[in-house]
């Protein structure tokens, strides 16, 4: 007989996880987005001091957590939801607007999490293609809601593709869509933005409350180990709404403390943000010389086109094989494609010479 799973079991993508765990320091990890920086050595003791009580259970409302996000960000504080990863949260979004009948609308290829929402939820997925350079087509997902939408993603900058759509495109799709309808902008990336003020989207949400912005500290923050990120939400029911559907202790008590002591340290991201930044330049710029077709990065990664008729698997695995580690594009949805983190420039080096070899073998 075995076990019988609930149906929507079967839809639930299983999440495509990069290579590059246990390995040796010398592999160039260039395929998880992170941060090749480690903690600032204050971060790593907030978060050890922390341990030191973790015979008692963290707090539940991460109030210290929440008071130092509202006073970095301006929103208030009880409009901001904490959890473990910001991935915590857009599920938990999912759970609390969608159920079977209703439908999600996004952008496709992003984020590699977005189907498990409606998958879980039994939901309707409604997927609109990017636009041919990569980016959001903001007028088609506008588009594509109905009566039935509750809940629409927007990745910006777009992972796997790295593009950025611009604010006044997005207000435009929310006067466009409605209160009815969350929309949910994902920020991951948002600190390596540089063709607008990075924190310029804060100020939508006063004027939107259907509105949520998912950051973490998982990227320029470099804890992404530690799993905390953050939802600031245009209404506090929205909050409730997320606390409610997830357990209660949904970010632990070593994350909490080190996120407080990484916004202690804003002059340090902005300097790792110019250096990843400069590097992003130059790693593009090199990837070009290889006849490479880069998008428009905004980002901390590249999206990479290979050269007509290179079969990306050979030379994702020739990378591998020169321990240079960089995510295929078909998993992420997009054939024929590389994605690469920006990580340190002798990773850098090393990745455009293995490259050129490769290519120069076909
Ligand atoms: C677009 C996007 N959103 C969210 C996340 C998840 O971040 P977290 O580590 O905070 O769960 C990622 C991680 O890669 C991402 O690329």
């Amino acid at each position: 007989m075995g076990l019988d799973f609930a149906d929507r079991i079967g839809r639930i993508p299983v999440y495509p996880a990069a290579d590059g765990y246990a390995l040796s320091e010398s592999v160039a990890l260039l395929a998880s987005n992170e941060a090749p920086f480690a903690p600032l050595p204050e971060v790593v003791a907030a978060a050890a001091e922390a341990a030191r009580t973790a015979h008692r259970y963290p707090d539940p409302g991460a109030s210290r957590l929440r008071a130092a996000l509202a006073q970095r960000t301006g929103v208030p504080v009880d409009q901001i939801a904490t959890g473990n990863g910001s991935c915590d949260i857009l599920l938990a979004l999912g759970d609390a607007l969608l159920q079977p009948g209703r439908e999600l609308v996004y952008a496709w290829p992003a984020f590699s999490m977005y189907p498990q929402l409606g998958a879980t939820a039994g939901a309707t997925d409604v997927q609109v293609p990017l636009d041919a350079e990569d980016r959001h087509d903001l007028k088609a997902l506008a588009a594509a809601v109905t009566p039935q939408t509750r809940l629409l993603l927007i990745c910006n900058p777009n992972n796997p593709t790295s593009t950025l759509v611009p604010l006044e495109e997005i207000e435009e799709l929310l006067q466009a869509v409605g209160d009815s309808v969350c929309v949910v902008l994902d920020e991951a990336y948002r600190e390596f933005v540089t063709s607008e003020e990075p924190d310029a989207s804060l100020e939508l949400l006063a004027r939107y409350p259907n509105l949520v912005i998912l950051r973490t500290f998982s990227k320029v923050y470099g804890l992404a180990a530690l799993r905390v990120g953050y939802g600031l939400c245009g209404d506090s029911s929205i909050r409730t709404a997320v606390d409610q559907v997830r357990q209660p202790f949904f970010c632990n008590a070593s994350a909490q403390a080190a996120a407080i002591e990484a916004l202690a340290h804003g002059d340090e991201v902005d300097r790792r943000v110019a250096l990843m930044v400069e590097e992003r330049e130059r790693l593009a710029a090199g990837l070009a010389a290889l006849g490479c077709q880069v998008a428009q990065s905004q980002a901390n990664f590249l999206w990479v086109k290979l050269p007509a008729g290179v079969d990306e698997k050979e030379i994702v695995g020739g990378l591998s094989d020169r321990d240079i580690l960089v995510r295929a594009g078909t998993a992420l949805g997009g054939v024929g494609h590389l994605r690469v983190t920006v990580g340190l420039p002798d990773q850098h080096e090393r990745l455009l010479a293995a490259l050129a070899e490769l290519l120069a073998q076909r």
